[in-house]
């Protein structure tokens, strides 16, 4: 008979060996790097420890669930939330009812219950729990050179075809435009990011609260990745911070622009911070950029900087527990700012 309890630091050693089984080696080398940051240096983490819980059948560990806390805003009001993360049951247990257990243990103790980047099982447990289905956070991209619109599993001829004629469209969505607003490169993100999230928190019906702890753990001190950040200034007043990074993919070079935050309604800011990465990723020699975005006013911003909606896989799910929502809430997810920065998505 399974029992679940939390996580204690003698687990360690029997959760890499079932990581690398359950994920594969280069997971399990990855979760190792990021472990110590990710769960004990979380600024949100609970006095008690990582909220991790442990399915165990004796002294063997036959499934986690790990999770990452955030402060959440749902409608004016903040609560505890949580991000589902590195969730697994052993695969000989797989498909016994474990990781119902698990899920609905974690779901039990959080406010806001959040999952990002769903696999096919769990996305499919989530269903089947009848959970909100709110996803997929969209996904857009904005082609910067020719080679932007190549795909792997085209024959060279075609991918030289289809650069060749978009390449005028291409070219005008790709064209620098003035900014209209100062920015200036954030080495650590002070006290005035936490004054910024308290005055536009009110602007998003959900949203993870971006203080200036959230954001130097997030984007500052992540050991596996580094990231760029800017901050968008009017005169000494900032109004909003772009955070990206670029890298190299199998069909070229990609600037992620990982997160973003501005007032919604302030089209100028969020255009100028959007002009701030195309330059960026233009001189980083980068063929498109992508961004993941759910609220509406930015997802419109997106496009008419010249980025085009395509299917995305990032599948997302929430429960809220802590507050009372309308039905309502779960299916007009405009106002929800879910970003690719959000959870462990940017690994
Ligand atoms: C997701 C996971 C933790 C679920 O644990 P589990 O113990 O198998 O789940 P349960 O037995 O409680 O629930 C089974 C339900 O989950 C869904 N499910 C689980 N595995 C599935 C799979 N391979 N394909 C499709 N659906 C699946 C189905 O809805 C299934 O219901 P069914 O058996 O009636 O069809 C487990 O499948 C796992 O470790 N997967 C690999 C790692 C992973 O993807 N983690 C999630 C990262 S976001």
């Amino acid at each position: 008979m399974a029992t679940i309890d939390t996580f204690r630091p003698e687990d360690e050693r029997q959760i890499t060996a079932m990581y690398r089984r359950v994920f594969g080696a280069d997971a399990a080398e990855g979760n190792r790097l990021r472990w110590e940051w990710q769960y004990t240096r979380n600024p949100s983490r609970p006095l008690e420890g990582p909220q991790i819980w442990v399915a165990r059948e004796g002294p063997t560990i036959i499934g986690q669930y790990a999770a990452m806390p955030v402060r959440v805003s749902v409608l004016g009001q903040e609560i505890g939330g949580s991000w589902g993360m590195d969730v697994m049951v052993a695969p000989e247990r797989q498909r016994q009812g474990l990781g119902e257990m698990l899920f609905r243990t974690w779901e039990q103790h959080v406010g806001a219950a959040l999952g990002l980047g769903l696999s096919e099982s769990s996305y499919r447990l989530f269903q089947k729990l009848r959970w909100p289905n709110v996803g997929p956070v969209p996904c857009f991209v904005k082609p910067l050179t020719r080679r932007a619109l190549r795909r792997p599993n085209w024959p060279m001829p075609i991918n030289r075809f289809v650069s060749a004629v978009t390449l005028p469209l291409v070219r005008i969505v790709a064209r620098a435009r003035p900014l209209k607003a100062g920015i200036e490169p954030i080495a650590r993100f002070g006290e005035e990011f936490t004054a910024l999230w308290q005055r536009l928190a009110p602007a998003f019906t959900l949203a993870v609260r971006r203080d200036a702890r959230y954001l130097n753990w997030k984007f500052c001190d992540a050991p596996h990745v580094r990231y760029n950040a800017v901050a968008l200034k009017r005169g000494d007043q900032v109004q909003g911070y772009a955070v990206y990074r670029h890298l190299q993919e199998a069909r070229g070079r990609v600037t992620l622009l990982v997160d973003l935050l501005a007032d919604p309604g302030d089209e100028a800011g969020v255009e100028t911070l959007l002009g701030w990465v195309d330059r960026e990723a233009k001189a980083a020699d980068s063929d498109k950029i992508r961004a993941f975005c759910l609220h509406g006013a930015f997802g419109r911003a997106l496009k008419h900087a010249g980025y085009f909606q395509v299917k995305s896989t990032m599948e997302f799910t929430a429960k809220i527990n802590a507050v009372e929502v309308p039905a309502s809430f779960y299916q007009d997810t405009s106002g929800w700012h879910v970003t690719l920065g959000d959870s462990d998505q940017d690994r």
